[in-house]
This record gives structure tokens, sequence and C-alpha cells, in this order.
């Protein structure tokens, strides 16, 4: 039999029986495809296709379309049978409620998502109450916020003061009181990160902020090698990089050397 689809409800079950809960970044097909056959829980179609994928230096400029572009990539590739969420782009959810409201539907409507994602704390609570009595699941994103790079003056670590660690605390409480099923929590302590998670009735996230968290998410290059660097957060699982320069070099050397296509390889 078929495995079910998660949803929402599958991840608080998942958080209540201490299960963890695994999430990679996705922005292609196949890739979404291997991840999922492999067990994988949800993907997130990360505004960080910006960085890993489309040679932007941060996920700033990264547009709705190019978002939505990606997300229908992965919600194909899992014949929409995995839980996907799709990260709304920088300024895709801060012009206006409505304006939230309408690209927040795309991702349902359009590319066949399951859910958002937004970063942010206080400030974006009363939009994820509106979205979630509108339909929307949302995962929220506290700690390191990287639409916030260039007021921030760069990435940084959060909740190392004890008021820092409170206020994380308070967003998370909010964010989970406003409808929030899932936050993510970026490069948080791992202290901090422990004690939001254990406050918490929704799962929580992290990604630099240590094993208390109920799951963890990576970038999918990260994983594999493709970076080109590896943040303190991440593990290399392979190294892509160099299979791929083998592979590019040797495909360079047969048809530079006439050992390709041989007959095998052509129509008669
Ligand atoms: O864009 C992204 O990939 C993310 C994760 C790092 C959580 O937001």
């Amino acid at each position: 039999m078929a495995e079910q689809k998660p949803s929402v409800s599958t991840f608080r079950k998942m958080k209540r029986e201490q299960k963890p809960v695994v999430m990679l970044t996705a922005y292609d097909a196949p890739t979404a495809a291997l991840a999922v056959k492999c067990g994988v829980d949800l993907l997130l179609v990360g505004d960080s296709v910006g960085n890993a994928i489309l040679g932007y230096t941060t996920t700033i400029p990264v547009t709705m379309e190019e978002s939505l572009h990606h997300c229908r990539a992965v919600v194909r590739g899992t014949r929409s049978n995995a839980f996907v969420i799709g990260d709304m782009p920088f300024m895709s959810y801060h012009a206006s409620e409505e304006q939230a409201l309408l690209n927040a539907a795309k991702y349902l409507q359009d590319a066949g998502c399951d859910a958002v994602k937004l970063e942010g704390g206080m400030e974006v609570v009363p939009l994820v109450k509106r979205m979630t009595t509108a339909g929307v699941p949302v995962c929220a994103h506290i700690g390191l916020c990287p639409q916030q790079v260039k007021v921030q003056g760069g990435y940084r670590i959060a909740g190392r003061s004890g008021d820092a660690a409170e206020r994380l605390m308070q967003e998370a409480l909010a964010l989970e009181e406003a409808g929030a099923f899932m936050i993510v929590l970026e490069c948080v302590t791992a202290p901090v990160a422990e004690k939001i998670t254990q406050a918490l009735s929704i799962p929580t996230i992290g990604i630099g902020s240590g094993a208390g968290c109920n799951g963890q998410v990576q970038v999918v290059t990260d994983i594999l090698g493709l970076s080109g660097y590896l943040p303190k957060h991440a593990k290399r699982y392979a190294d892509l990089a160099s299979i791929m320069e083998n592979a590019f070099t040797s495909y360079v050397e047969d048809v530079r050397s006439g050992k390709f296509p041989t007959s095998e390889n052509a129509h008669q």
C-alpha cells in the first residue's frame, strides 16, 4: 500500500511521539523525488535557491516567479505525494497583508505546495494568524533570518544574551498561538533552541541550533558538497562536485579523442 501523504498533523504527532522530523531543501524534480524516496519527511523549496542554484550571493534577489518555478518542479517531481513548503521570498509578504495573502495563495493554488514559510518574529504574528485563518498552513522562521542580512549587517547567531533568548522564546510562543504549525530555528544557540522546543507543542526544526530541536533541516547543496564551502551547521554527506568534475572531464576527453559517441550511441 502506498504511504499516506504527510499533513500538518503528521508532524505534530511526530513531536508527541518524539520521532525526529527530517526536512531537506529541494529545488528541482529529480532531487526532490530521490529525497522523498530515501525517507525525507518534508521538503522546503527555500529561498536559499538564490545562493544554492541561481548564483546570487544572498536570498534577497529571489523573486516570487523564481520561487514558484522551483516549487512547481519539486511538486511535479514528487507527484504531489510529498509535503512541500514554499519559502516566501524577500518583500513578498511585507507591503500589505492583502499582498501577502494573495502571494501565499499562489504557493498553494498555482505551485501545489502544502504550506508556506516566512521569516520573522512579533512583526509577522498578525499575518500568520490571518494566513492560518484563511487556510494557509504557515511554517515560521526565527533566529537568524537571512532576509534581514542588509539590516543586520551580516549573519548573526541568535539567542546569545539573556534578553535575546527571552525575545526568541516570546516570539516562538506568539507564533504558535497565531497558528504556525511548525517553526524553523536558524542558528539559535543550542540551549535556547532546546528550551523553546520544550515550551512549544508545535515541532521546531533546527539548522545550526543543536540536537534539542524536534527535527533538522539542511540545504541540499551543502550536504551534497555542491556549495563550494561548508557552513559550520552543515555536514557533507557526499562530494558531488568531485564526481561531476570527473564526469565532465571524461566527457570532454571522450568527445575530443573520438571515444564518444560510438556506433551504440547513434541511430542507424
Ligand atoms: O531558504 C532556506 O533554505 C531556509 C532554510 C535554511 C531553513 O530558510
